[in-house]
């Protein structure tokens, strides 16, 4: 019985039609194999960010305000999240949700690829302060259009005039600091870049009027990271009644410039006139005193507190200061810079080294945010639309991969040019910073009058923020106290030689 069985057993499995179904069971086996590999690829694409959206309807708000209001800075909240989910996770801030991004890929994407899935977006309580006329603010197709009648008036030669005055106000300001036994180099440092700025858009240099002026533009920086509660006492509403102030002292500056009784040479008169644009029609009041607002609001104190901390890691970097000092007393006993203008500062490649890397340290602006105007996918991760996705500039500037020893100060890694994608102190692409040019010549200027000028100690090391601060800003004001720069032996007079033809160059222009 059983060698029958044996027997009956041994042909099936010879027989023909055994082998048929062996194969058909391994082809589907394989075929399965395959297809929950295909379907965990897909699981994988759409996964959500890593990280958590919170207690309902608050979300993280409270802790991200708490970051706000530390010592440590309102990037503090990114930092512990960036640490614990890595180079892609969410969060929920004030009812929306929020991913963060710090890979070069995805600069790519949302920066350099200007992906139309995204657009910039700034929270609502922003637009309320700076008006939904303002660069930051406006749709698409808006931004392009103001966009175009703005950064012709950045041209450098329109801004010759600006940096030549700033000239004169750095001089000025430092032939004060002799006699003091502190200087808070932050202050001095917004009232030059105030004043500056707002010579060159509405050519006001009245001290009384500007302080009026500084006074309320501080009210509206102060209230754009608070709470939108607009009742009298809180920050908001402060900010939101310093921006009506400044509208009504702007609309009538642009309406004596429209009756004719006043004309300057500055860009409200540019955009009064606005002759350059052919067939677009002008820009509208709205559109003007928005956009003027921002361009204070976006230059004054992102420059101010940039010369703050390139003077704060000058003075713990000794070694590059003294070689910077060496290279411009050299330059201090040419004929080319009384003032300093634009077309000078091409001869101060290691300044513009140092200026570099002090907006990489202190990356001023932390990050850009992005709104998703559809679903879209983000190295291999979901966002849905109505997302706000920020690129995580300051996380990619301290990336131990893309910079090597990235808590060093150091300007000579600039010697070579940096990875694409990788420095992103000014922003990437259509929205890049218009002020760019201007802000990189005022720190050039900045620096080099004051280090020809002066040695200086930082008499408080504490690198601590200003709370509820927009931008990084030292809290201690950046004191020191200065003594003079050792003269050096007068250098032969150097006219007419190369250096002019070097002028037409201005590779200062080009640091991003
Ligand atoms: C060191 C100083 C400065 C830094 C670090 C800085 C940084 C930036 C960054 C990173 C952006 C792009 C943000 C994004 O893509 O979302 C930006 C945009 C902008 N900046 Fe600056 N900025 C500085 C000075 C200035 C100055 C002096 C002005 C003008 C007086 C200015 C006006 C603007 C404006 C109007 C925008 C918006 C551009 C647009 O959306 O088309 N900035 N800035």
């Amino acid at each position: 019985m059983a060698s029958h069985l044996s027997l009956a057993l041994s042909h099936l499995l010879r027989s023909p039609f055994f082998l048929l179904l062996s194969l058909s069971l391994l082809t589907y086996l394989v075929l399965r194999a395959l297809r929950v590999t295909g379907n965990s690829r897909r699981a994988i694409v759409t996964a959500s960010p890593p990280g958590t959206t919170g207690l309902p309807l608050i979300g993280e708000t409270p802790a991200f305000l708490a970051a706000n209001h530390s010592g440590r800075g309102v990037y503090d909240f990114v930092r512990a999240r960036h640490l614990r989910y890595g180079e892609c996770f969410k969060t929920n801030i004030l009812g929306r949700t929020h991913v963060f991004v710090s890979s070069i890929e995805a600069v790519r994407t949302l920066l350099g690829h200007e992906s139309p899935d995204f657009s910039k977006r700034y929270i609502r309580s922003i637009t309320e302060l700076v008006g939904d006329q303002s660069l930051l603010c406006a749709s698409h197709e808006q931004h392009k259009f103001i966009r175009r009648h703005i950064s012709c008036l950045f041209k450098l030669d329109s801004m010759d005039s600006t940096i030549k005055k700033f000239d004169e106000l750095v001089i000025h300001t430092l032939r004060g600091w002799e006699q003091k036994e502190t200087v808070l180099v932050l202050r001095d440092a917004m009232k030059i870049t105030f004043t500056a700025i707002c010579k060159m858009l509405i050519s006001t240099a009245d001290e009384q009027e500007l302080e009026i002026l500084r006074n309320d533009v501080s009210q509206v920086s102060e209230a754009m990271l608070a709470l939108p509660l607009k009742f009298p006492g809180t920050r908001f509403y402060r900010g939101l009644k310093a921006r009506r102030r400044i509208m009504n002292t702007l609309r009538k500056m642009m309406d004596l410039r429209k009756k004719g009784s006043e004309c300057h040479e500055d860009l409200l008169q540019g955009l009064v006139r606005d002759e350059s644009h052919g067939n677009e029609p002008p820009l509208t009041d709205e559109q003007i005193l928005d956009n003027i607002l921002t361009l204070i609001i976006a230059g004054q104190v992102t420059t101010a507190s940039s010369i703050a901390w390139m003077v704060k890691y000058l003075d713990e970097n000794q070694e590059v200061q003294e070689k910077l000092r060496a290279l411009h007393s050299e330059l201090a006993f040419t004929n080319y810079l009384s003032p300093l203008g634009s077309e000078v500062l091409n001869l101060m490649p290691y300044a513009t080294k140092i200026v570099k890397e002090t907006l990489r340290m202190a990356t001023i602006v932390s990050w850009f945010p992005r709104v998703a105007l559809k679903d879209a996918e983000i190295g291999g991760l979901r966002i849905q639309k109505g997302w706000i996705v920020n690129v995580n500039a300051r996380s990619v500037h301290y990336d131990p991969v893309v910079y090597d020893d990235p808590v060093k100060f150091n300007p000579g890694r600039f010697d070579e040019d940096s990875r694409p994608y990788s420095f992103l102190a000014f922003g990437i692409g259509g929205r890049t910073c218009v002020g760019m040019n201007l802000a990189k010549a005022m720190m050039l200027v900045f620096l080099h009058r004051f280090v020809t000028t002066y040695r200086w100690r930082v008499t408080d090391s504490d690198s601590s923020l200003q709370k509820g601060a927009m931008f990084p800003m030292l809290r201690s004001g950046c004191p020191i106290a200065v003594s003079p720069a050792v003269a050096q032996p007068k250098l032969p007079d150097r006219s007419g030689d190369a250096n002019v033809k070097r002028m037409q160059f201005m590779p200062w222009c080009n640091v991003t």
